[in-house]
């Protein structure tokens, strides 16, 4: 049988590196979805990382705040949204610790605002087939909770408790293939409209900061430590208690650190490859020998599109690339790349030469890594992009699109930098 894929998503944060790269994948796997990808365009979006979409049917841009509930009530209708694919947020570290107010604006806030959206049309309207926006009917998004409820209190009557057509078969089954009780009387994706589903898309660093051995389960109690992480950590919460509290169908993911393609030149890889190709000094905070698992973006956006069409609601996923490597080590492999690839600088000197230790981050977590094996075992995700293949494919990649480097690399870029190095 064929589950019922997502057909109408709301991306949120589609102009940024991860949603961006999502954006396209989706496009291309799921050949019947439409995509409406709402994005502020802050420093950090970048409509040239979609703008080749333009022409394209399937997909459309609308510029706009995930905090405007009512641009959100009249996209989740207009459109008749049935998967939401969170991912808009302030993303950086280093920011969090020197502006931390548009983080928690964006991050909880935000998230709140989509999740009372979801609520609102999925919940108490007719469900995201009706372009009605009208309360009181049971919506499907109702229905679907129902399996979810049972999953996860032991069969007990919940919120929502109804079957999805009148058939017997409980709602949420026909997106859980891999857990075995999915109907096989579901197959046509064109007759059975999607149930609802909200992914929020989360991080590992709310989990905290490991010693050298462990890693990061799903049961890791919550222990954030930057603004960045703490907003993350609040925003995990409030989709959690939606799920709890509602029976809003939320799933929510927690991933380790991405490297690929659109990656905004703030973050560690294309930071370092950005300086190494411009002969400047490579920044390595503290001793360089903090951990982080690196995962290739590609990878992080299957297995979204896995949870999407398996995940059961009101379960977290852990994400993470089984690839963790110390910062020295990584701007060494840059180092050496590049100067495999471009030749060392000029003068002759290798790329190495450039690199610096500078001050830590305050509260720099030591190490991340991430236990994969529940999405692994349950939704048969794994990466498949080795570090080796995927570090090459990145540099290639900034190589050969040296025009998007350039275009982010404007003035406010240049002030950014300044303000965050220069007395480092
Ligand atoms: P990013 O900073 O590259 O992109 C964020 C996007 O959100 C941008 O396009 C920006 O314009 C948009 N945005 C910000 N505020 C907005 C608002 N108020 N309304 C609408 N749009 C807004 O981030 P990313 O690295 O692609 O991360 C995406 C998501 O994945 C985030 O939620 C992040 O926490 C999570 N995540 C990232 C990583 C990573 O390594 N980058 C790892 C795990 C989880
Ligand atoms: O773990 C997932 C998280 O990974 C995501 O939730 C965040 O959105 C994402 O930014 C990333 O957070 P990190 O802080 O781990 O990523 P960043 O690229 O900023 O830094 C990676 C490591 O490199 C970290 O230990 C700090 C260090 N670093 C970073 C920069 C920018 C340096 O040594 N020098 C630098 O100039």
């Amino acid at each position: 049988m064929t589950p019922p894929l997502p057909r109408k998503i709301l991306v949120t944060g589609g102009a940024g590196f991860i949603g961006a790269n999502f954006v396209r994948l989706a496009l291309a796997e799921l050949p019947e979805c439409r995509i409406v990808n709402l994005d502020r365009l802050t420093y950090a979006g970048n409509p040239a990382n979609l703008a080749d979409l333009e022409d394209q049917p399937r997909y459309r841009f609308v510029h706009g705040d995930i905090r405007d509930r009512e641009l959100v009530d009249s996209i989740m209708a207009e459109e008749m949204i049935d998967t939401v694919v969170h991912f808009a947020a302030e993303s950086h570290v280093d920011r969090s610790i020197t502006d931390p107010d548009a983080f928690i604006e964006t991050n909880i806030t935000g998230t709140f605002t989509l999740l009372e959206a979801a609520r609102a049309r999925w919940l108490t309207a007719a469900g995201p087939g009706d372009t009605t926006t009208g309360t009181g009917g049971a919506g499907a998004g109702a229905a679907n909770t129902s399996a979810a409820a049972a999953n996860h209190n032991g069969g007990t009557t919940a919120v929502g408790e109804t079957e999805i057509d009148g058939s017997g078969r409980k709602a949420g089954a026909e997106r859980n293939p891999v857990a075995g009780d999915a109907d096989p009387g579901i197959g046509d994706p064109a007759a059975a409209p999607p149930s609802p589903r909200f992914l929020h898309v989360s991080t590992d660093e709310v989990y905290g900061s490991l010693g050298p051995t462990g890693y990061f389960t799903e049961e890791t109690p919550y222990d954030p430590r930057s603004p960045y992480s703490a907003s993350k950590a609040a925003a995990d919460h409030l989709a959690r208690a939606y799920f709890h509290t509602y029976r809003l169908p939320v799933l929510v993911t927690n991933c380790s650190n991405n490297y690929g393609p659109y990656q905004f030149p703030e973050k560690l890889i294309p930071l370092i490859i950005n300086n190494a190709l411009e002969g400047r000094e490579l920044p390595v905070y503290g001793d360089g020998r903090n951990v982080r698992d690196w995962l290739f973006v590609t990878d992080h956006c299957r297995a979204l599109l896995t949870v999407l069409a398996a995940g059961l609601p009101g379960e977290t996923y852990n994400i993470g690339g089984n690839n963790e490597q110390e910062n020295i080590a990584i701007v060494e492999i840059i180092c050496d790349l590049l100067d495999e690839r471009v030749g060392p600088l000029p003068g002759g000197a290798p790329r190495r030469s450039l690199i610096r230790f500078v001050t830590d981050r305050p509260g720099h977590d030591r190490r991340y890594a991430i236990d994969a094996g529940k999405i692994e075992r349950e939704l048969g995700w794994e990466p498949a992009v080795g570090f080796t293949e995927g570090i090459a494919r990145t540099i290639d990649w900034y190589l050969g699109n040296r025009a998007w480097l350039d275009g982010v690399l404007d003035g406010s870029y240049r002030e950014y930098y300044r303000r965050m190095y220069a007395h480092r």
